[in-house]
């Protein structure tokens, strides 16, 4: 039976962050001993999804070879096909050289050189000198990178006493006249609300893979905090630009790291052709996700796919010796094993693009100040990671720029809440703070009259109707047919009915509120892509094959309105590097 609803408890900090991966702690440490800080997660903090990122973490140390952070910031932003926001990606080339120095103080144990230095791989896409073939820039702990980063960062907070709320579903966005003020969230173990209030609210809640079938993502990543801002009037950008990592187990879409080629691997087709070289003569296996999703999908569309649905292809290590293997790549070696039941040191693994990062989300400045508009901040609200879109990916994201972008972004986030926290006065909570997540709670766990309909199913609808139509390729008839079955599936929504109703770790209600949200980016998603007549970096449709700087080269910004979607247009931001066709 459903126990009586209990009062809010209400607490109070400086600031509050949702979300413990790696942006989320690296913002917290900043504010560490300046600020009284809450650490908000739906999940154990060392289980976000941070700790699944396995092969580097990118920064132009040069410890192997000549590099420099211009040729880092060129790769980011041809790799991003020009949609990147110039300033941007210069702020993360330039800090990330000093951010995995302050990460290897704090004690990252990273792989070494043999003379101490940090150890560095090849990565799709990063170049030496502006494209004239690979570098290695990827700073690495095996195969392990985001998991040593998140256990580092996570002990840092536990050294520094923050005040960690674990297992807490974040439900609302709180608002008053314009300025944020906390959030309202549901402890999981207690089915109980609390209100946070707070001066600041720094969002680094991950992305929103889960709205796809095959997807790298964990079962957490349903978008809540993006979906949820967005829900009170705060525009996303870039939505539609959603990347394909080439090579996840075929059908359950778990990575296998870029690492894997970095290291020698190759990826081959039913006739036994390594044929990435054949579309990127210079980076073969090595040219960006975007561009390797997209050979495999023509070699699969050709009839030269593998698999039970000749859908996939192959992923070649036997020629990386077991050594190596075990040294470098232990872990994804070790996915081989169990998930495929293969042996890599003797066997091709059989492989396929998965759903594996969000370019788009909460638009931010270079400080992860939350934008109301082209240009208009949001006083307090910051987002940081993969939550957020600070436009440093533009349309397609290097291999290890995201970790970077973590510790970069995170850590200005935080420094400048700090900042701002130094004259911030504490808004005061609006009225009847908790009754919209209230509402929305216990709707779901009342018991309605008349027909209803099951979670799980609209789930597994929508995430395979979005892979189908919205995934690697995309045209009109497919996004228009996807839009009608998003409505469908919201009038479904409205229906929805749980079998637990009782609040004690309700996976049930959670799994019901993640799916509202899951629904709200699909939408965001398709209505962006349908909108893009244009082909450039993740976002390919066949039926505008080309990109179109005349007309597209702008972000998309996406409003809910009481009368649907609104679009609008921003500009990229361009200072050293005019836009030219990628050739790799
Ligand atoms: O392939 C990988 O190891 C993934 C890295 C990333 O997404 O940056």
């Amino acid at each position: 039976m459903a126990s009586a609803v209990r009062p809010s408890t209400y607490h109070k900090h400086d600031v509050v962050i949702i979300g413990a991966g790696g942006a989320g702690l690296m913002a917290a440490v900043q504010l560490a001993g300046i600020a009284d800080v809450a650490v908000i997660s739906k999940l154990y903090p060392s289980r976000s999804h941070t700790g699944a990122a396995q092969g580097g973490i990118c920064a132009a140390l040069g410890n192997s070879e000549e590099d420099h952070w211009e040729w880092h910031m060129f790769d980011t932003v041809k790799g991003g096909d020009y949609l990147t926001d110039q300033d941007a990606a210069e702020v993360l080339a330039r800090e990330a050289i000093d951010a995995i120095i302050e990460l290897e103080h704090m004690g990252l144990p990273f792989s070494r050189t043999p003379d101490g230095k940090i150890a560095q791989r090849r990565f799709g896409g990063h170049t030496r000198n502006f494209g004239e073939g690979p570098v290695m820039r990827s700073c690495y702990a095996a195969d392990r990178t985001g998991h040593m980063i998140l256990q580092t960062l996570y002990q840092q907070g536990i050294k520094h006493n923050l005040n960690f709320f674990d297992e807490f579903q974040m439900l609302d966005l709180l608002i008053n006249d314009g300025q944020v003020c906390g959030v309202v969230a549901l402890q999981i173990r207690t089915g109980e609300l609390h209100i946070f209030h707070s001066k600041a609210v720094i969002f680094a809640t991950g992305g929103f893979g889960r709205c796809f079938s095959v997807t790298s993502n964990a079962l957490a990543l349903t978008g809540d905090g993006v979906a949820i801002p967005w829900r009170r009037g705060v525009p996303l950008e870039d939505m539609e630009m959603f990347q394909f990592h080439p090579t996840g187990i075929y059908k359950l879409g778990v990575l296998l790291s870029e690492a894997a080629r970095g290291e020698g691997g190759i990826v081959i087709n039913s006739e036994g052709e390594a044929f990435a070289k054949r579309y990127a003569p210079t980076l073969a296996d090595l040219a960006p996700r975007d561009m390797m999703s997209r050979f495999i999908y023509q070699e699969v569309k050709e009839g030269r796919g593998v698999g039970s649905g000749k859908d996939g292809v192959y992923l070649d290590l036997r020629h990386i010796p077991y050594e190596v293997q075990e040294a470098k790549l232990p872990d994804i070696t070790e996915f081989i094993r169990v998930y495929l039941g293969v042996d890599p040191t003797k066997e091709m693994a059989l492989i396929q693009p998965t759903a594996h990062y969000a370019m788009g989300g909460i638009p931010t400045d270079l400080d992860g100040r939350v934008l109301l508009n082209n240009t208009e901040v949001m006083p307090g609200f910051y987002a940081a990671g993969e939550c957020a879109c600070v436009s440093v990916h533009g349309a397609n994201r290097l291999g290890t720029n995201s970790l970077v972008d973590l510790v970069v972004f995170g850590r200005r986030a935080g420094r400048h809440a700090a900042e701002f926290l130094r004259t911030a006065e504490l808004a005061p909570l609006p009225p009847n703070a908790d009754a919209f997540a209230r509402d929305q709670v216990e709707r779901l766990l009342s018991k309605g009259s008349g027909p209803t309909e099951k979670v799980g199913a609209i789930r597994e609808t929508l995430q395979f109707e979005m892979f189908d139509k919205t995934g690697v390729v995309r045209n009109e008839r497919g996004m228009r047919e996807m839009l009608a079955i998003l409505d469908d599936l919201k009038l479904r929504y409205q229906r929805v009915a749980i079998d637990d109703h009782t609040r004690t770790f309700n996976t049930d209600l959670l799994e019901a509120l993640e799916l509202g949200y899951l629904l709200d980016i699909s939408e965001c998603i398709v209505a962006g892509a349908l909108g893009r007549t244009e082909s450039r970096g993740a976002h390919y449709r066949d039926d505008y094959p080309d990109r179109d700087d005349q007309n597209w080269l702008n972000h998309t910004m996406v409003w809910k309105t009481s009368g649907g979607l609104r679009f609008d247009k921003k500009p990229v931001t361009i200072t050293k590097f005019q836009p030219k066709e990628r050739k790799y």
